[in-house]
């Protein structure tokens, strides 16, 4: 079935590409019409404010991408060398990266079978047997490192569980930095991701929900944190007129013309989230019957984006594993994508906390994310799941023969 000879009508069907229908061209001309295009403008405030209104935080900060959020979120929430920061294994790198890039060290935590989400029970087991106080201070009992800060990644347009990760850090006083970058527009209960902790960062990179070509938010309702957040950002520059600086700072600014983009974007948030939902319906109703594949599932507790839509593919069952289905859709040029390996088998991180993470490590063999842009088109998606439905046919006849 997929060695047939490709026909003139397969067009390309891309994983996740940017969707850009509304005031995109006319804010941007603007800019360029107005010569605004560099790291101050209007639209910058402008993104700043939708940002945090869309979110309910009191403070937006807007940053040259989702890592550089990070970075700075680390910096003022007082995350030092040598301190330890929880983050989820099954991720991608971009937050242990920058928690590296303060000098701290990732303690990597497995992710939850059902959701795929950073697992609270696993945390709690962490903190709870891993770790003592000494003097005041938490400290991990094997490497005596200072437990400094919790970093949920919301991941696939899906919220973590956040009460048990909230309890946990007022037990043991940590802070909690939410990397809400894949998750824009999704809820815990009722609140919005990056409302829930102590500071969160979003990325507006080209297969986000929201793109400005590149770029990213800091999102807080501490005052002080978010002045110090823009200072960091724009080089620290101590004088409004004279170039007097106190301290490293960072060129991480946003410029005026990706902020306009960001602005036309944000207009239509919630008609993106709409329509990734109907795919994800789409999905779950035409694939959920398919031996061996299992559709991705929301909690009850939560509304997720589906910002990217993933199954896992189970061999015994299916008859091909998820690299494989990859490779057989590509061959109908249909793009497709496996999950991250989990950060604490990666050779970037080796010299971090040896964690032990089954679950990532099953969910990264056997996940598959399928073509889930907000303008996939009916057809497309028909393609993709047809195309599935056909290699696991032969191995369905066989079974029933
Ligand atoms: C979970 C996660 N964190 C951080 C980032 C980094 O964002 P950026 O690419 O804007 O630096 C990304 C994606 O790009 C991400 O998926």
């Amino acid at each position: 079935m997929t060695n047939k000879p490709q026909t003139a009508v397969e067009a390309f069907v891309p994983l996740c590409a940017p969707e850009i229908r509304g005031n995109e061209w006319k804010y941007v001309k603007e800019c360029l019409d107005t010569t605004w295009v560099s790291t101050v403008g209007s639209y910058v405030d402008l993104f700043e404010r939708s940002i945090a209104e869309a979110v309910g935080s009191s403070c937006a900060v807007a940053t040259s991408s989702g890592t550089a959020a990070l970075h700075v979120a680390l910096l003022v929430a007082g995350v030092e060398p040598d301190d330890e920061v929880l983050v989820s294994t099954l991720t991608f790198i971009a937050p242990a990266n920058a928690i590296r890039y303060v000098g701290a060290w990732p303690v990597f935590v497995d992710a939850e079978p059902d959701y795929w989400q950073m697992d609270t029970a696993k945390l709690a087991d962490f903190l709870e047997r891993g770790c003592q106080w000494r003097k005041g201070v938490l400290r991990n009992r094997v490497t005596g490192r200072r437990v400094r800060a919790i970093l949920p990644v919301h991941i696939l347009g899906h919220p973590v569980e956040m009460d048990p990760v909230l309890a946990l850090a007022r037990k043991y006083e940590l802070t909690v930095i939410e990397d809400a970058t894949e998750s824009l527009g999704a809820k815990y209960k009722d609140q919005s991701v990056g409302q829930l902790g102590d500071i969160a960062c979003f990325s507006f990179n080209g297969n986000k929900l929201i793109t400005t070509g590149g770029g990213g938010m800091i999102v807080t309702d501490n005052e002080e944190w978010a002045r110090r957040a823009k200072h960091l950002t724009t080089q620290a520059k101590e004088d409004p007129l004279e170039y007097v600086h106190a301290e490293i700072g960072y060129n991480y600014r946003l410029t005026n013309i990706q902020a306009a983009m960001g602005v036309a974007q944000m207009e239509q948030l919630e008609s993106y989230v709409t329509a990734k939902r109907k795919i994800s319906a789409n999905y779950e109703q035409a694939l959920r019957g398919i031996p061996g594949i299992i559709p991705m599932c929301e909690a009850p507790w939560a509304r997720s984006t589906y910002w990217m839509y993933t199954i896992l593919v189970d061999k015994a069952e299916f008859g091909l594993s998820a690299r494989e289905l990859l490779q057989a859709l590509a061959q109908h040029k249909i793009q497709a994508r496996p999950l991250w390996q989990p950060l604490h088998l990666s050779t970037a991180h080796k010299g971090s906390w040896n964690a032990v993470c089954p679950v990532a490590e099953h969910l990264n063999r056997s996940a598959l994310s399928l073509p889930c842009s907000v303008g996939l088109t009916p057809s497309s998606q028909n393609r993709v799941i047809n195309q599935i439905t056909a290699v696991s046919a032969p191995r369905a006849v066989r079974l029933t023969a």
